[in-house]
């Protein structure tokens, strides 16, 4: 019988797999039908003190590809491919208040599932540094077992939120140092994917004293716009602003943030979030060095909470193992991160004439050339 339970900043999980913080785990009944379905643990759907108005119309929609034409489009089409969710959704419209009690009675039916609050504060005053405190002293008293900064939504209205906090690395490490002051659970910070090193975000997480670092949130990204009316497929009379991009699409671009980071901190924990709907997606994942997956796309898509997703990921996981059990793999900790030291500088990559390939330089002076450059 294969072993899928890890431990994962100090919390055990019956399985590596987990939903993101998002419409799947935004209410009561949908945590408790994911924790039945299988999910070994959930993250909240972002908990926040501050006034939470969505925009007028849908929030999220869909992109596929149709194979026939290759277009990515919002509009249903028989034949077309799950290309990418594509939403403008702000955190949980629920105050905290509506929260608490209901973590209490989330842990106390379902003891053994691991329950993590995601939680979302402003920044710049002293008082937003004591609502994430605040945040996280009521989300722990009621029970959950770990806690994940929301640092990363690409689309807050409040400039002072979000993917603004997850773009200044001095400001995520306060945040996370605030939290870290009142937290009696591991704390996670979920970091975004629209920077340009991630490595130096995911360095400030950690000196806050981060116990992980969960990534990607969403891309940041826009609708495509319809050829015929020229307006975005999705709008609100007529305008748009900036969105974030999950799903399939964001599987590379996610996969390459993640292999930047467990490269640079290879003794750290990781959560990998990003295009994940089977298990080979997942393995990913693994193989780069993370502990656990979260899922969210996928889920939405199947039953809101993801039940067959989750059955597909246990029975691949649960496959796999008994495939490579003559390599005496027993459990995730025996292939996680194998793959990490296979990314490498591309002038590292075998030349078909090796002796005359100088990492683009010219043969005569690569060291001077390559110096020059450095400086
Ligand atoms: C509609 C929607 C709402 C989301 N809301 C949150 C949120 O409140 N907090 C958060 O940290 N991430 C949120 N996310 C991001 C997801 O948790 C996840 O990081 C992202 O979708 C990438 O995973 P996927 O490719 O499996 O969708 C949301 C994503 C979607 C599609």
């Amino acid at each position: 019988m294969s072993d899928l339970s890890v431990t994962f900043t100090g919390i055990r999980f019956e399985n590596p797999f987990l939903l993101s913080s998002a419409p799947p785990t935004e209410s009561e009944s949908n945590i408790l039908r994911a924790f039945e379905a299988g999910w070994a643990g959930v993250v909240t759907k972002t908990i926040g003190v501050h006034p939470v108005v969505n925009v007028k119309g849908p929030k999220t929609n869909f992109m596929r590809t149709d194979p026939a034409s290759g277009l990515i489009s919002m509009k249903k089409k028989t034949g077309a491919a799950l290309h990418s969710s594509w939403n403008w959704e702000l955190i949980s419209d629920k105050p905290l208040d509506w929260w608490i009690g209901r973590l209490a009675r989330l842990k106390k039916a379902h003891p053994k599932k691991v329950l993590i609050a995601s939680i979302m504060a402003g920044s710049g005053s002293d008082e937003e540094m004591r609502h994430w405190q605040m945040l996280a002293k009521a989300c722990q008293e009621d029970g959950a077992d770990a806690l994940e900064l929301n640092l990363s939504c690409p689309h807050m209205d409040r400039p002072d939120m979000g993917s603004n906090i997850g773009k200044d690395e001095e400001l995520i490490s306060v945040v996370t140092q605030v939290v870290k002051e009142v937290a009696r659970v591991p704390v996670w910070a979920k970091l975004t994917p629209s920077t340009t090193d991630i490595v130096v975000e995911a360095r400030g997480a950690f000196l806050g004293g981060a116990d992980a670092i969960s990534s990607s949130n969403t891309f940041t990204s826009l609708p495509v716009i319809d050829p015929e009316t020229l307006e975005f497929e999705m709008n609100v009379e007529g305008l748009v602003s900036t969105g974030g991009l999950g799903g399939p699409a964001i599987l590379p671009l996610s996969l390459a943030k993640m292999a930047q980071m467990t490269s640079a901190f290879p003794d750290e924990e990781f959560s990998g979030i990003g295009g994940i709907a089977e298990f080979p997606h997942a393995l990913n994942y693994f193989l780069l060095g993370c502990g656990t997956v979260q899922v969210c796309t996928a889920a939405m898509l199947d039953h809101a909470v993801g039940p067959n997703v989750v059955k597909n990921l246990v029975r691949g996981m649960e496959e796999f193992l008994e495939k490579n059990a003559s390599r005496g793999w027993k459990s995730l900790e025996d292939f996680r991160g194998i793959r990490r030291d296979r990314i490498v500088s591309h002038s590292k990559i075998k030349r078909p004439d090796e002796a005359h390939y100088h990492g683009g330089y010219d043969e005569e002076a690569p060291a001077a050339a390559q110096a020059k450059e450095a400086k």
